[in-house]
């Protein structure tokens, strides 16, 4: 989860391409279109993964590692990771003591493997086999036996074959356009227990503001570094819109540098899911760069300096007027 130099752009966009995936993303359906460009091009990304510190790591190679140096490196990460995340073994050790536990976008797999010791089972799914093929490796090097895994071939739509009592998602689902992260949180949501508790790493609003509210194509290449198709922002009241309407918020935390960085989530699955269709997010879909206010799904930016656009995206509160780039 690196900082990287941002690009110099405005609510215009700079790159033909990024406009069109980026219009497509937040079509509101969240269906094909660059909805669908925004999956394959996070398959593409994290074949790099976050090493601990600024580094990124290729898995590829990783796996060619000798069992020595691969336990090294592991273990240097794991190091660095529990020097940053040891607060969140605490908290969720306790929550999660003796449940099954569901995570999702488990990357190298440092957390799960921190807490594996503290619950019944722990479920590491990923979009990448490559990616849990490394996590297996870390657990057989742990002598870590309570532990399975699962590809999503179709993160929207995957069969998690069970019932979870708890469920993990750190820098996973703010890599997704609001309306499809709602998608997959709410096909995952027909797998946790009434009960069920949850940790969730996003990026803040705040990160995101004082980054100067780009787009979120270019938000995530900022966060993640080259390659990130997106990143966006999460409030309370966007995380509470993502898990629906059966989950509550129970705790925030900020941390990181300036307690910006990071935010973690922590809610509880209060009762059953009302047979409903999820919304599709259209209030958060658009948020312009440069300063600009938000749009309407598919509408065109403010100026900077306009406040929210209206249901319709194209007017413009303020002093704005429409401009010439679409909703990020
Ligand atoms: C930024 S890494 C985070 C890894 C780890 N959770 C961490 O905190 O370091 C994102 C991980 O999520 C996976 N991923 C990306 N999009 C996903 C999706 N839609 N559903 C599930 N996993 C996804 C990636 O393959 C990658 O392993």
């Amino acid at each position: 989860m690196t900082e990287w130099a941002r690009p110099d752009t405005g609510c215009a966009w700079g790159d033909a391409e990024m406009e069109r995936r980026t219009r497509a993303g937040t079509d509101g359906a969240g269906n094909g279109g660059a909805g669908a460009d925004v999956l394959a091009a996070n398959l593409a990304k994290w074949s790099t993964l976050p090493s601990g510190g600024p580094d990124q790591a290729r898995v590829e190679d990783l796996l060619a590692l000798s069992d020595a140096d691969f336990a090294e490196f592991w273990r240097a990460g794991s190091a660095k990771w529990t020097a940053e995340r040891g607060w969140e073994y605490e908290r969720f050790g306790a929550r999660f003591a003796g449940l099954r536990v569901l995570e999702i976008g488990s990357g190298l797999g440092h957390d799960g493997l921190a807490l594996a010791p503290r619950v019944r089972n722990w479920t590491f799914c990923d979009i990448l086999a490559q990616n849990l093929t490394l996590v297996r490796r870390a657990a057989r090097l742990l002598g870590v036996r309570n532990v399975s895994f699962q590809q999503l071939h179709d993160p929207l739509a995957h069969d998690f074959r069970g019932t979870f009592g708890a469920f993990w998602a750190h820098g996973v689902l703010h890599h997704l356009p609001f309306a499809l992260a709602r998608r997959e949180m709410a096909n995952i949501d027909r797998f946790l227990a009434v009960g069920a508790v949850a940790g969730v790493l996003m990026y803040p609003r705040e990160r995101w503001e004082a980054a100067g509210r780009p787009p979120f194509g270019e938000f995530g290449a900022r966060t993640d570094g080259p390659g990130t198709p997106w990143a966006e922002w999460y409030d309370e009241d966007k995380i509470l819109a993502l898990f629906g309407p059966a989950w509550a918020l129970r705790d925030t935390v900020h941390w990181g540098s300036a307690d910006s960085r990071f935010v973690t989530f922590e809610l509880v699955k209060e009762r059953e899911t009302p047979d409903e269709q999820p919304g599709d997010g259209a209030e958060y879909a658009g948020e312009c760069a440069g300063g600009g206010s938000c749009c309407e799904t598919g509408g065109s930016c403010c100026e900077t300096g306009a406040s929210c656009c209206g249901s319709g995206g194209s007017r413009c509160g303020g002093s704005g007027k429409a401009g010439p780039g679409g909703g990020a």
